[in-house]
């Protein structure tokens, strides 16, 4: 059976995308970044990987004839989208000019594992792909991995061919055989791509995996595929077919694998999975509200934030893309607005003042960045813990006597503005504007 040394595709880096809302500059990529990402790339390759041939994974439109209710599913998924995602490719692709090509195979072993294992990526813009590479993280990379080796930068051991594998195994199929591994059913198997370290400087790019590992919820063993692999936020059951003639199962696996992604998801024409991901995004999080008035008139406002519905941090995943933050408004018994912090301005971008709840890492300069690739350590990281909380007091003072209405919101985007604002600065394509989403509110009303 051929087999795919995957220490060799594993190593390198991971994404970028520059973002104001919080940073300042850093946009040139130091020759020593690019020395030891080119580094890693040789002494990978010094032990030339066994790739397999072109047309060794199947294309996902061969499963939907019988696995129909889940092709549908995984279609909406960002992982039928993971490459073609036009979010995702001008980050891609500036990563490639920046690292001279470096980190084409390191991107791809996540986003085009198919590609990446049967060596049609190269060429970075995607030109030899198949039908199959195209879909991204689809049904036959997944159900035909064999177990799990290296737990960061993608450790899957692909073994293609007429076995399927997933977590039951007792089903009989006619087109191909069926086998339980073990693996499916393990957050490892979701672990080794949802945790990206960078290959020369050992930074944590994504560490969704680890969080998970070290927190109660994976202490206590509740699962990715628990929460994410169900077409509701928390522990939920589905029963129906996994298969046109397949048994009648009391909880199938939901493929729709739900996140932050609501903007994405509504501009791909895919509102339910929006809504879902919404839902989602307000089953994570809890805002309480304690308040004073002094004698002097000054309010003092004690916002908690509380992750009580996500398995690990909030935000997690490309937190250095993504934002949550907090805002709060004061207004008087009129309605008027006497305290503001977190809006949003006329160009969409957020209060550069406002509480955030996200990462950034620090360059070899000690600038903040978003590129990830650049990373040389973390330079800025406030998220809330799984069953955590996060405190934040306001001092505000307040115009005069009266009766005040105080709201507070914690508010997402899966994406900063500024991130989509370089996009269209380097490629001319104007994307809509990031949408916000609130994950949840409090309110209160105060007496001076
Ligand atoms: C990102 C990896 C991934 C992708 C892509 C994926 N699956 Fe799965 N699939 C899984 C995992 C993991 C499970 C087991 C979940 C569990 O045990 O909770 C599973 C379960 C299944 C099952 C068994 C369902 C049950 O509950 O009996 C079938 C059938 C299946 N997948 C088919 C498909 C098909 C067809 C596609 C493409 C349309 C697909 N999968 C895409 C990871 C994936
Ligand atoms: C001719 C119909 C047919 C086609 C085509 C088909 N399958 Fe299946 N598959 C089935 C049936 C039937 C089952 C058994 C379902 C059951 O009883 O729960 C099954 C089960 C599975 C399982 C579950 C394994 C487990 O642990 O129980 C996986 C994974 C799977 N198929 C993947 C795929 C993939 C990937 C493709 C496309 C490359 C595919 N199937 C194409 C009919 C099909
Ligand atoms: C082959 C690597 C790979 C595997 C295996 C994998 N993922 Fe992913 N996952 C990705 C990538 C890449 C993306 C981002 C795609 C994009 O947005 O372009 C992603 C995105 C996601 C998202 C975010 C969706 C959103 O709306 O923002 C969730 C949730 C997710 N994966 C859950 C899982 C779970 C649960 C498993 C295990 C059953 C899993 N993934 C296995 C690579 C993987
Ligand atoms: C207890 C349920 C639960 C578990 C367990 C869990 N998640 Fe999540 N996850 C959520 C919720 C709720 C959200 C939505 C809040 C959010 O987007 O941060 C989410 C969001 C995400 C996102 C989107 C990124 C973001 O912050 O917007 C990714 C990616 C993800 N999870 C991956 C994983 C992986 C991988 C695992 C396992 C290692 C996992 N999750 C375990 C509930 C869970
Ligand atoms: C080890 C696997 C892995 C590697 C390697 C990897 N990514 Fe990702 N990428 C992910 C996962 C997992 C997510 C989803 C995290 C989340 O939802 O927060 C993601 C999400 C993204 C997103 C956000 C897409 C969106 O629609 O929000 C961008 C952009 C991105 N990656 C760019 C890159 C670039 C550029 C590279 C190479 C320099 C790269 N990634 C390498 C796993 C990987």
């Amino acid at each position: 059976m051929k087999y795919l040394n995957l220490t060799l595709l594993a190593a390198f880096v991971c994404v970028f995308i520059i973002d104001v809302e919080f940073l300042h500059a850093s946009s040139v990529i130091a020759p020593a970044d690019v020395a030891s990402v080119a580094a890693v790339v040789v002494d990978t390759v010094t032990d030339k990987p066994r790739l397999f041939e072109p047309g060794a994974f199947e294309d996902p439109k061969v499963c939907s004839t019988c696995h129909r209710d889940i092709y549908n599913e995984w279609s909406k998924s960002m992982h039928a989208n993971a490459w073609t995602d036009k979010w995702y490719q001008p980050d891609y692709l500036l990563a490639h000019q920046q690292t001279d090509g470096a980190t084409d195979l390191l991107c791809g072993a996540c986003h085009a594992p198919i590609a990446a294992r049967t060596g049609l990526l190269p060429p970075a813009d995607g030109s030899k792909f198949d039908a199959a590479s195209r879909r991204g993280i689809s049904c036959d990379f997944c159900h035909t991995v064999s177990g799990v080796g290296q737990m960061f930068n993608m450790g899957h051991i692909s073994d293609p061919g007429e076995v399927k594998r997933g977590p039951r195994g007792d089903g009989r199929s006619l087109y191909h055989e069926v086998k339980y591994t073990g693996v499916h059913t393990k957050a490892e198997f979701c672990g080794s791509c949802h945790m990206v370290i960078h290959p020369a400087t050992g930074v944590h790019i994504i560490d969704t995996w680890d969080d998970w590992k070290n927190n109660d919820y994976g202490k206590k063993g509740i699962r990715c595929q628990d929460c994410h692999m169900t077409p509701t936020p928390g522990v939920s059951k589905k029963p129906g077919r996994a298969a046109l003639m397949g048994k009648e199962r009391d909880n199938l696996a939901f493929h729709g694998f739900v996140g932050g992604s609501s903007y994405v998801q509504d501009e791909i024409g895919n509102p339910k999975q929006a809504e879902l991901s919404r839902e989602f995004l307000r089953a994570a999080a809890e805002v309480k509200l304690a308040e004073k008035v002094t004698d002097d008139g000054t309010l003092e406002l004690i916002v908690d934030v509380h992750n009580v519905g996500a398995g690990h941090k909030i935000p997690t995943g490309t937190t250095y893309i993504r934002i949550m933050w907090l805002q709060v408004e004061v207004k008087d018994s009129t309605g008027q607005l006497v305290y503001s912090s977190g809006h949003i301005d006329d160009k969409n971008h957020v209060d550069s003042n406002a509480v955030f709840f996200r990462l950034l890492f620090r360059d070899a300069g000690g600038n903040l960045t978003g590129k990830s690739w650049q990373a040389h350590g973390i330079g800025y990281d406030r998220r809330i813990p799984a069953k955590g909380m996060d405190r934040e007091v306001y001092r505000i003072p307040l115009p005069g006597k009266g009766d005040y209405q105080v709201t507070s919101r914690l508010m997402y985007r899966s994406m900063t503005q500024n991130s989509l604002d370089v996009i269209t600065e380097r490629t001319g394509e104007v994307l809509p504007p990031v949408v916000s989403v609130e994950m949840a509110a409090a309110r209160t009303n105060v007496k001076f």
